[in-house]
C-alpha cells in the first residue's frame, strides 16, 4: 500500500473558482491524489486583459507554483488562459505536463443536427487566434456564433457564492447564442467555453428560448488529465487536507465557506 502524501499533487489553475467545475471532476478520477487549487483572482477577470501582459502575468506565477509545489500535472482549467499561453507555458517549463481547456468545438461540430452552433466565452477567448483556428479545423460546414459575454464570468462568481443574479441581466449575456436561419434552423448546441459557465447551466437551461445542448467540457479535461498520471496500485487520497491558493491572498468569507464546501483548506 502507497501513501497518497507520497504522490505528487495535481495542480488545477483558473483566474477565479471556474475550475471548481474542472476540479470536481478530477477528484472523481483521482481519488488517490491530493489537489491544489490556485485561483489568480488577484488578476481576475482575465476576459479583458492585454495579451502580452497577460502571458507574462501567468507566466511568471507558474515559475513561482512550480518551484513551490512541484506537482505531477497542471490542469490550466481556463479558456482565457490556456488559449493565449498553453504553447508558452509548455515551452517555458517542459518538464511539466500542461493539461487544457479549449473551446469544444470540435465535438459540438460533430454533434449539431442544425449546423448552428455557438460558442459562449469570455471577449479574450473569442478573440483568440486559437478560438478560430479550432474553427477552420473542425467546424468549417458549421455556421459558429462566437459570443463574448464580458459580464458572465463576474456573475457565475456571484452566483455561486449564492449572491441575487437576474434573469434579464443572464438573458442580456446569452441571448445571442440564439439563432434561428431559414425560418426552421435554429442553434441545437451552445459550447460553454469558460469554465465559470457550467456552474449557471441550470439558469441558461430555464431561460433559453428553445432547448439547446450545453457542452461542458469538465469531464473530458479531467479524463485527460487522468491519462496523464500514473495509477499507483494500491494508493489513497493523503490524509493532509487538499488546499486553495488565492493570489489576492484574502479570498472573501463566502469564497472561503464555497472552498470549504469543495473540501479545500486556505493555502
Ligand atoms: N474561467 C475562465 C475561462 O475558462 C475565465 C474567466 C475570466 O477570468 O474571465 O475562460
Amino acid at each position: 500500500m502507497t501513501a497518497g502524501s507520497e504522490l505528487k499533487p495535481v495542480l488545477v489553475f483558473d483566474s477565479g473558482i471556474g475550475g471548481l467545475t474542472v476540479l470536481r471532476e478530477a477528484r472523481v478520477l483521482m481519488p488517490e491524489r491530493g489537489f491544489i487549487y490556485v485561483a489568480d483572482d488577484a488578476g481576475f477577470p482575465y476576459g479583458g486583459w492585454e495579451e502580452a501582459a497577460l502571458k507574462d502575468r501567468i507566466i511568471t506565477l507558474f515559475a513561482r507554483l512550480l518551484r513551490d509545489h512541484d506537482p505531477e500535472v497542471c490542469v490550466i482549467a481556463c479558456n482565457t488562459a490556456f488559449t493565449l499561453v498553453g504553447a508558452d507555458l509548455r515551452a517555458a517549463f517542459p518538464h511539466m505536463t500542461f493539461v487544457g481547456t479549449v473551446p469544444a468545438i470540435k465535438p459540438a461540430a460533430e454533434r449539431t443536427r442544425s449546423g448552428l452552433v455557438s460558442v459562449l466565452a469570455t471577449p479574450g477567448t473569442v478573440k483568440r487566434a486559437y478560438t478560430r483556428d479550432l474553427i477552420e479545423s473542425f467546424a468549417q460546414k458549421c455556421h459558429v456564433r462566437l459570443v463574448g459575454s464580458e459580464n458572465l464570468a463576474r456573475m457565475a462568481e456571484a452566483y455561486i457564492r449564492g449572491e441575487p443574479v437576474s434573469d434579464e441581466a443572464v438573458l442580456a449575456e446569452i441571448g445571442q447564442c440564439f439563432i434561428e436561419k431559414e425560418g426552421s434552423r435554429k442553434t441545437d448546441i451552445v459550447v460553454l467555453a469558460c469554465t465559470h459557465y457550467p456552474f449557471m447551466a441550470n439558469v441558461f437551461r430555464r431561460l433559453a428560448p428553445w432547448p439547446v445542448d450545453w457542452i461542458d467540457p469538465a469531464e473530458a479535461i479531467a479524463r485527460q488529465a487522468r491519462r496523464k498520471v500514473p495509477l499507483v496500485e494500491g494508493a489513497e487520497h493523503p490524509d493532509a487536507f487538499d488546499f486553495s491558493i488565492f493570489t489576492s491572498g484574502n479570498p472573501d468569507f463566502s469564497t472561503r465557506r464555497l472552498m470549504q464546501g469543495f473540501g479545500l483548506a486556505i493555502g
